[in-house]
């Protein structure tokens, strides 16, 4: 793949320009999509700060869908999907009083352990090569009404372009017919089953260039 260089800016240019105000909307959407899972028990705010601060990184692609101006429809095209969490609990850390610590303590041993497991690690081709979709959601009033599938399409047409052949979604598989089905419909293909927790999990695969 030949784009992987420019690591940072480049998932940026597919990125729709979003105000913080419109990362808000998105923030709701996710509370009303996801009442129950880790962000929304942590509130508003914090969902907002976590959108906030990926969409600051830059590394992973925020696609929307607009009506009349509105957000009616948000996918996290993510190439990194399992450091989310760790890049936003990273992005919240007052760095510069780590870095004084660390310097008192000057222990480089300690230095290089917290680099090698908390630091911001590049997005490497390799990484490009697993696109994955970490939330999609669509406000409830818009649902099924073909903004989900705007959404699937949008990551085919990043994924093209950044030349990936298959785009990656997890979602849980009990209790949760409709976003299978949805998946399915879309075209992905269950590539196998894992549990995390006491959750059973599927992990489905979309072909997008044969
Ligand atoms: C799953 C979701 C993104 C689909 O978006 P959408 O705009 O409703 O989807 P589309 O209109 O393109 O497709 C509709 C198809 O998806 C399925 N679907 C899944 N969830 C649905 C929902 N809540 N409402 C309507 N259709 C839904 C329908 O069965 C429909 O298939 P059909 O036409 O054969 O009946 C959306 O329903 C949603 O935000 N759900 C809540 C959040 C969620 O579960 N996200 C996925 C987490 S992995």
């Amino acid at each position: 793949m030949s784009v992987v260089s420019t690591q940072i800016t480049y998932p940026r240019a597919y990125n729709s320009e979003l105000t913080n105000t419109e990362l808000r909307d998105i923030a709701k959407l996710h509370l009303v999509s996801f009442g129950d899972d880790i962000l929304s028990q942590l509130g508003l705010n914090v969902i907002y700060r976590f959108y906030h601060s990926l969409y600051q990184q830059s590394k992973d692609c925020f696609l929307v869908v607009r009506a009349q101006e509105k957000i009616i429809g948000f996918c996290l095209l993510s190439f990194d999907v399992e450091s989310i969490f760790r890049r936003f609990a990273f992005s919240q850390f007052p760095v510069h009083l780590l870095m004084i610590g660390l310097k008192a303590i000057s222990s480089s041993f300690l230095f290089i352990f917290l680099l090698k497991y908390f630091g911001k690690k590049p997005v490497t081709s390799e990484k490009y090569l697993n696109p994955e979709i970490g939330y999609i959601f669509v406000a409830p009033e818009a649902q099924g009404h073909g903004t989900g599938k705007q959404l699937i399409q949008q990551c085919q047409n990043v994924c093209r372009k950044l030349n990936c052949n298959t785009l990656y979604t997890k979602t849980r598989e009990q209790d949760n017919e409709a976003t299978i089905h949805f998946y399915q419909k879309n075209g992905f293909k269950i590539r196998d089953h894992f549990m995390r927790g006491d959750h059973s999990y599927l992990h489905l695969e979309l072909r997008v260039i044969e």
